[in-house]
Formats: C-alpha cells, structure tokens, sequence
C-alpha cells in the first residue's frame, strides 16, 4: 500500500509514498554528499563526465521531490576546494555544467519559487560563472520555498577559517569583544548563515567519509549512507533515507531521546 503525495498546482513530480514514511517527521534541512558519479558512468562504458550530466538529472528530481514534500532546504555538495586537482578537462566539464545548467534551469527554479544559493569560495570560479551564480541568486532571494543551496568551490575548514578571519577583524576594528565570540557570532559568519542545521546527511556510492562537507554544520545530524550511485538516486532512495532517518533516536549529548517529530522540524 501507498499513498498519493499531495503536490500543489503544476506538479509532474508527484510519486507514491511509502506508507511507513510520516510526513510530518521528515528533516527540515537535508544535505547530500553525490558521489559514485564517475563510477556510475565507468560502469557503463561511458566518460566520467557523462556520470556528472547523469547527476544533474538526480539532483533536479530530488530538489522537486524534496519541495514537493515540505522540506525547507537541500544543500548539495557540488565542487569541493579539492576538486581542482582533478584533470583539467573535469574540472572545465563541470565549471561548463553549471553555467548550462543556471541558464536551463533559472527560469523553473523561480516559477517553482525555489530560492537558490551557491556557498562558497565563489571569486575562484570563472567569470561567466559568477554572474550567472550572482544573477541566479538575486532573482530567485525572495522566493518561499524550498532554501537550495548549492556547495561550489567549498570547503569546511576553509569555511571555519574565513569565519575566524572574519571575527578577528571585526575585534580589532573594536566591533566585537573577545568575550562575545561563542557559537552564535562565529555560525554567522559560516556561508550557511540564516540556514538552521542539517538534520539529515545523505551520502552516496558507499563511502562513509564526510570529506570536509559542512564541518560545522553537520555536529548532531544523522547520516545515511547508501551504496546507490548518485546518477542512480531516485525517489526510492529518496524515501529509504528519510524512513532511516525517522527511525533514528536523536539525543543531542544528552541522555533522553528526541524523536524527529519532537523537533517541530
Ligand atoms: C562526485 O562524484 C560528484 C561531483 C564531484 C560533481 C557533482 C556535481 C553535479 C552532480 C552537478 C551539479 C550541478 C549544479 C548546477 C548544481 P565523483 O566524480 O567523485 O564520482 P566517483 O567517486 O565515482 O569518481
């Protein structure tokens, strides 16, 4: 037995879900970690690049499923700050990737009324990439629903370094007292500012790393690892994440467990 999601208006993405998954427990903020891209197309006889365009399609399904149930934000872990070391030609697929993805899919990210971000290191990405990434963002900052955020060009240390930086300025500039640095004023000055933590981490292809991904952020979320190829995810996927998620016990360093539903997430 399933049941119909119940989608708003102009919804192609509507699926059946699984009757043990309540949709009133799921995750308010979930990040994935998309790998096994390269493998995925290996597999098949194909170049790697064609895994990452193969990505795209996953990440666009997940987005729409992940707004069409109510959750308020995705965080996708797109380009880390090691990534350059890869071939020069990857690194220049990719970089192409995402400017014709921005320009592809700009429009439905704004009818759908998703609100894009991209966090990160952003100065070292190419030009033509910054404004479409500053454009993206500009029209879609109003929109109400689902907070997509997109990691280029990220790192978590780098991330806590920038924020270290960013604190001991505003000390010397005599904007803040050594006394007042505690979690809230360094969390603002993560990329992820405004955003509340991730309750879920999603990592695919079977490896069990967090690999510099949300250092920070990530202190109390859960993590499912699947061995599905990123390519590969689907909603069931989707769905067998979020029923292991729902199945968690979060205690948060104390000794009383809190069910997710608990969390008003
Ligand atoms: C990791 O797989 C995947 C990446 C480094 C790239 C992911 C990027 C996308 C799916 C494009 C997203 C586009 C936009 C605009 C948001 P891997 O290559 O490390 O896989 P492997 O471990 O099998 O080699």
């Amino acid at each position: 037995m399933s049941r119909q999601l119940a989608t708003s208006a102009d919804q192609v993405h509507s699926r059946c879900i699984p009757d043990g998954l309540d949709l009133s427990k799921l995750p308010g903020h979930l990040a994935v970690i998309m790998d096994g891209n390269g493998r995925w197309a290996k597999a098949r006889g194909l170049p790697r690049v064609m895994g990452h365009r193969a990505g795209v399609e996953a990440l666009k399904s997940t987005l729409r499923l992940c707004n069409d149930l109510g959750i308020r934000a995705l965080t996708a872990y797109a380009f880390s700050t090691e990534n350059w070391s890869r071939p020069g030609e990857e690194v220049n697929f990719l970089m192409t990737l995402f400017e014709r993805v921005l320009q592809r899919e700009l429009h439905a990210l704004e009818s759908e009324q998703v609100r894009i971000r991209f966090l990160g290191d952003l100065e070292d990405l190419p030009l033509r990439l910054q404004t479409l990434i500053a454009d993206a963002m500009r029209r879609t900052a109003d929109n109400r629903g689902i907070h997509f955020n997109v990691c280029t060009n990220y790192g978590g240390r780098r991330e806590l370094v920038r924020a270290s930086r960013r604190l001991a300025e505003r000390v010397a500039l005599g904007e803040l007292e050594v006394s007042q640095i505690d979690e809230n004023t360094l969390a603002a000055e993560l990329y992820t500012v405004g955003e509340l933590d991730p309750d879920l981490l999603i990592r695919t292809s079977g490896e069990r790393r967090i690999s510099n991904f949300l250092l920070w952020q990530l202190a109390y979320a859960e993590i499912h690892v699947t061995d599905v190829f990123w390519p590969d995810f689907g909603a069931d996927a989707l769905f067998s994440a979020l029923l292991d998620y729902q199945s968690r016990c979060r205690r948060f360093g104390g000794l009383d467990g809190v069910t997710p539903d608990a969390l008003g997430s």
